[in-house]
């Protein structure tokens, strides 16, 4: 059977970044995320007894290390589906994958529908998560809709994401502004590995749980100042462990930094506007639909026109519009 699914990239407000299991995907910490609706995967997966092999096609190209993970993962649905059959699988992100714009989150997250349903499992939103998770850890959280809270878990049958509040209860704006890469780009599988070589892994651990219940809170009411300083602080809290991380994974290019100080210049000035940043250069900029105009002016001021404007979106879903 040919299935099809459309995943929704996550940003993470409070971010999932080290694992207490590797092979698991058992994270350190919750993490707390919001769906994003411009920015997507759409992925084709049909298993057939007429394939001799699995052929994985992502963006148009087949890349070794890519395909391989992907493998990996259709034998985890082989196995459970029990099923023995190859597959062909195709994948296209709406955006530029090397942006550091969570590609793997929305990528496995699609993967993960359609090739459980192309063989046949009829799995729980809960079900959909944990394999999404074992994918790819941020992965899980772009299975349900809305704004959505990793729970770090237990064990793998604990540890998956839920809808904490649906799409339509804040309308947050994120702009994700694409900054050419800075450094070359560190795989996050490879840059998690190495958090605990960072003096400050273990003192931004002890904060995790205050900060998610206190984002929960902020989420819940709406509490947009209170929100954004928190993001910042999560932001820049994540990039500190990773710059301190031996080797330094230093994610950043001149642009983001141009970005943050600008988002404080205009903050003073009186626009409300808060950045996160994930593992890359490219800066989401934060803001409510009545800043969204002054914001845009603002990025064209200092030159910066490549942008997505997301908003929160539902999660995965199914749909007849196959690849091939
Ligand atoms: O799921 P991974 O291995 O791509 O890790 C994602 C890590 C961050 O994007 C930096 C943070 C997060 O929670 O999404």
């Amino acid at each position: 059977m040919k299935t099809t699914a459309i995943a929704p990239s996550n940003i993470a407000f409070i971010k999932y970044w080290g694992k207490r299991d590797e092979k698991l995907r058992l994270p350190t910490n919750s993490s707390i995320s919001m769906n994003l609706s411009h920015l997507f995967t759409t992925t084709t997966v049909e298993f057939s007894q007429q394939y001799r092999q699995d052929t994985v096609v992502i963006d148009g190209t087949n890349e070794r290390r890519e395909a391989e993970r992907v493998v990996g993962f259709l034998d985890q649905v082989r196995h459970r589906s029990g099923s023995a059959s190859f597959a062909r699988v195709e994948s296209v992100n709406n955006f530029d994958k090397s942006a550091g714009l969570a590609s793997s989150a929305s990528g496995f997250a699609a993967l993960t529908v359609a090739a459980t349903s192309a063989a046949g499992l009829m799995l729980s939103e809960k079900e959909l998560s944990i394999m999404a998770r074992l994918g790819s850890g941020s992965a899980c959280r772009s299975i349900p809709a809305g704004f959505v809270e990793w729970k770090k878990g237990r064990s793998s049958a604990t540890s998956y994401a839920e809808t904490l509040f649906p799409a339509d209860h804040w309308r947050l704006l994120d702009i994700a502004v694409m900054v050419g890469a800075g450094a070359k780009k560190i795989p996050t599988s490879a840059g998690q590995r190495l958090v605990w070589t960072s003096p400050f892994f273990r003192t931004r651990l002890a904060g995790m749980d205050n900060k998610n219940t206190r984002l929960k809170s902020y989420i819940k009411t709406r509490d947009f100042p209170r929100f954004g300083e928190l993001i910042e602080t999560e932001a820049l809290e994540l990039h500190t462990v990773m710059m301190t991380s031996a080797p330094p994974l230093f994610y950043w290019s001149p642009k983001t930094v141009e970005i943050i100080q600008a988002v404080w210049r205009w903050r003073q000035e009186g626009l409300p506007v808060y950045f996160t940043i994930d593992a890359g250069a490219s800066v989401h900029l934060i803001c409510q639909p009545t800043g969204q105009i002054a914001v845009k002016t603002k990025l064209k001021q200092i030159g910066l026109i490549n942008y997505v404007v997301n908003y929160p979106t539902g999660g995965t879903r199914l749909t007849d519009h196959h690849l091939f």
